[in-house]
């Protein structure tokens, strides 16, 4: 389903590489995905030690409920063609892979060692790296486009999306991490709604909001170090925050479910 970003004419996989009739060529790497970023100079996806540390929290089970649900809301939303747009370390792509084997499953990011990650552990999943803002796939190959804390372009996510395809957007609810930005800063303000989108319509929306208790230091480092907070936090507050060992937070995401008319 890969376009060639070059010409954008089709890529056909040929033993461990995958070529357009143009013979631009494009070669798997050892651990799995294919490289389709043409100016990656510029990259800016996470870098080794931001997915170190999500790959860290993310092995402990506190945003296994998130998983669930999203998990649950895509199955009612059937799909021969799903794109998770930002997948990281392919927490969520590699189960919703699972949960639907009959769905073609494709994870893009800007990061080479998520995606590494990612592909390493992918039995039904297909690679990329490439820019969410340049996806190199076909005009409406999309039944389902999923982003997790992951940057939007809106009009590319529409021209991937068929019509009544559906993007599936989750981010931070008002009161995510509320405990934890109550240690870091004097005063904390609530999280933003998020951006109302243009070209497609709001179908579902939802909350969800637990709270949890962090058992170790190391997992509130982790959980750090995957927020904006740990690069606008000045140092005595991060310092503050390695001394505590345990933090009780409150979890809170909104899903949003769009579609294209
Ligand atoms: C906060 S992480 C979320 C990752 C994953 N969705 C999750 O929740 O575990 C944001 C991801 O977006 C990626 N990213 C940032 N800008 C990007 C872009 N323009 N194109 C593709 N990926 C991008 C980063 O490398 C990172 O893996
Ligand atoms: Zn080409």
């Amino acid at each position: 389903m890969y376009r060639c970003p070059k010409c954008h004419e089709k890529l056909n996989k040929l033993a461990n590489s995958y070529v357009c009739e143009n013979h631009h060529c494009y070669d798997i790497a050892k651990s799995g995905y294919v490289n389709l970023c043409l100016h990656q100079r510029k990259a800016q996806g996470d870098n080794k030690e931001m997915v170190q540390a999500r790959s860290e929290f993310l092995q402990q089970a506190y945003y296994e409920p998130l998983r669930q649900r999203l998990i649950a809301l895509m199955k009612q939303y059937p799909a021969d063609c799903m794109i998770d747009a930002g997948c990281g370390q392919g927490y969520y792509t590699n189960e919703i892979a699972k949960a639907m084997p009959f769905s073609e499953v494709y994870g893009f990011d800007l990061s080479k060692f998520a995606l590494k990650k990612a592909a390493g552990k992918a039995e039904n999943a297909y690679y990329a790296l490439a820019s969410v803002a340049e996806l190199p796939l076909c005009d409406h190959c999309a039944d389902i486009l999923v982003s997790v804390f992951a940057p939007i372009y809106e009009k590319e996510f529409e021209r991937l999306l068929k019509t009544n395809g559906c993007f599936i957007k989750v981010g931070p609810g008002p009161r995510h991490l509320w405990e934890l930005k109550q240690l870091l800063y004097e005063t904390v303000y609530e999280n933003e709604a998020p951006k109302p989108m243009d070209c497609l319509k709001l179908i579902h929306e939802e909350t969800l909001r637990y709270e949890t208790d962090f058992e170790h230091s190391q997992h509130i480092q982790a959980l750090l170090m995957m927020t904006p907070y740990a690069y606008r936090t000045p140092k005595s507050a991060i310092q503050r925050l390695e001394s505590i060992g345990k933090l009780h937070t409150t979890l809170d995401f909104y899903i949003q479910v769009w579609q294209k008319q």
